[in-house]
């Protein structure tokens, strides 16, 4: 099965974001493209926006000005469905709505002929249910674009219950042929990326509400411990906290109120209180004219100290000592003990683990990074029994090693390690009920939310044990089931002691 041949018809029905951006994509790839939409002139809009940016295309040049006239040629909009009859592929992204939706595609199907593939750009609604409208639904099709659809390279193409193999392979492949990423995906809520996603944002609102720590230190640590390109804070600012938090309702909803997904309380205060980011002016920070943005927490400068005695395996954590002794610090190496660096005043410093500080007699846990070398902050979790000795030398150490220091709440798990502990347990959960495969699960997370490593890697990367123990400890402390690690992550960290902990 190929892709559509360049000289097929492509409708787009909306023309709103995303349909003008999925419009210009198939128009730049080279096909007569038509747009209609239910608000008269709205289409004629939308050729002339895009006709726009095909003009700012030319000037960056990355189109030439003969390539901009005849897409531009190729564009016309429709100002009735039956316009749209001699289409090959017609692309829907109207309101996000069952009944606008299978209304919309019952009304096509009159329309268009046997052959033409149609598809759906909804994000949150079952394509099964939308395609349960039609009478032949066999070439009824997810084809979930990201915003902006011409700069994202991801495609989420959605097999429904029905959805004929033959029909996904056409919209994966024509997905292909226009430049696109496209990674093949069952019908289930949020599909890959807004399914896998949610912890980054649940697990910082977590912490949030647990007052371990404020948004602008969760961003940072996010950002420049773990690795994550915007912290979850400013991300859904920009998202918008009334869309975010809706894709995480919906998909709770649709799990059947499943704990792991479970909304938050403080993002719903946030959006009842009308703070949806950046487009009302203000979110989880302000951005209204001359407001300030607040800093993270960041320690000030400590003595660095004399040495420090690495005892057993720091597991994810395990360049520490070799840093350390390159910042010009002795390291005393004792081969026992559970993996942690205990500091001359007899503070003890341990890598995240699920537990909190105040059960280990004192200790500091420190956060998980995504690469310890090149980590610009690290956070430090104290408990009330920590002494203040022991906090400054642990603050000190990690500064020898050039790094930031944020001080937070003795919350278990910490930022980072909570956070990627669960989108990796997501992942290997949803490749387990077969949404995607494991490699594309992992494009979909870099590709989709620009994340630094795929969750199957990150988790191999990190070790199986550790991301399950972690969250073995954290379902102890947090029972509601959030952290529970699923069967899947069970049976691939058993499985990797055998070498066989990467699912396919
Ligand atoms: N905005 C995003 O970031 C994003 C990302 C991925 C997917 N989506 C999905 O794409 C779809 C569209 O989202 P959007 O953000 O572009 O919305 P939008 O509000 O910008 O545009 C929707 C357009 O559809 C038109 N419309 C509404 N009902 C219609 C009908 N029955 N027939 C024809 N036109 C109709 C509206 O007039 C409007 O122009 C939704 O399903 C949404 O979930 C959105």
């Amino acid at each position: 099965m190929t892709a559509l041949d360049l000289s097929s018809a492509v409708a787009v029905v909306g023309t709103g974001t995303m349909g003008q951006g999925i419009a210009q994509v198939a128009l730049v790839a080279g096909h007569p493209v038509r747009l209609y939409d239910a608000v008269p002139g709205r289409a004629r809009e939308a050729a002339d926006a895009i006709g726009a940016r095909l003009d700012r295309l030319v000037e960056k040049e990355r189109l030439t000005g003969a390539e901009r006239d005849a897409a531009r040629a190729r564009l016309g909009s429709a100002e009735t469905l039956a316009d749209l009859a001699d289409c090959a592929l017609v692309v829907e992204a109207v309101l996000e709505r069952l009944d606008v939706k299978q209304e919309l595609f019952r009304a096509l199907e009159e329309v268009v002929g046997d052959d033409c593939l149609l598809a759906t750009n909804t994000s949150s609604l079952s394509v099964t249910a939308i395609g349960g409208a039609l009478r032949a639904p066999g070439r009824f099709v997810g084809l979930h674009f990201f915003n902006p659809a011409p700069l994202l390279p991801l495609v989420e193409v959605v097999s429904g219950f029905a959805t004929d193999p033959a029909s996904a392979t056409r919209a994966y492949e024509t997905a292909r042929a226009w430049g696109k990423t496209p990674v093949a995906c069952a019908d289930t809520p949020g599909f890959v990326v807004n399914r896998v996603a949610r912890p980054f944002y649940a697990e910082a609102l977590a912490v949030h509400e647990l007052r371990a720590a404020d948004p602008a230190t969760v961003d940072a640590v996010l950002r420049e411990s773990g690795g994550f390109r915007m912290g979850a804070f400013e991300l859904t600012d920009l998202i918008g906290q009334d869309v975010n938090e809706s894709v995480t309702h919906s998909v709770w909803q649709a799990f059947f109120q499943d704990a792991r997904f479970t909304p938050s309380l403080a993002q719903r205060r946030l959006v009842e209180s009308g703070r949806l980011g950046r487009k009302s002016g203000q979110g989880w920070y302000d951005y209204r004219d001359g407001a300030e943005r607040p800093e993270p927490h960041t320690a000030e400068p400590a003595d660095r100290p004399a040495y420090v005695v690495a005892e057993g395996d720091l597991g994810p954590a395990g360049e520490l000592p070799a840093l350390i002794r390159a910042a010009g610090i002795e390291v005393r190496e004792e081969g026992g003990g559970s993996g942690s660096l205990v500091l001359p005043g007899g503070g003890r410093l341990l890598l995240a683990d699920g537990q909190t500080s105040a059960e280990l007699g004192g200790a500091i846990h420190f956060d998980l990074a995504l690469d310890y070398r090149r980590a610009a902050r690290i956070a430090l979790a104290p408990s009330e029994t920590t002494s203040p000795r022991a906090l400054a030398e642990a603050t000190g150490l990690f500064q020898a090693l050039g790094k930031k220091v944020s001080v937070v709440g003795d919350v278990p798990g910490m930022i980072v390690a909570r956070t990627v502990a669960r989108i990796v347990d997501l992942a290997y959960d949803a490749v387990a009920r077969g949404v995607a495969s494991a490699e594309d699960v992992d494009t979909a997370m870099r590709l989709g939310v620009n994340y630094p490593l795929g969750p199957v890697e990150w988790g191999r990367q990190l070790g199986l044990w550790w991301v399950y123990e972690l969250l073995g400890e954290l379902h102890e402390r947090e029972p509601s089931g959030r952290h529970a690690p699923s069967l899947a992550l069970r049976r691939h960290t058993h499985a990797s002691d055998a070498g066989e902990g990467t699912p396919s």
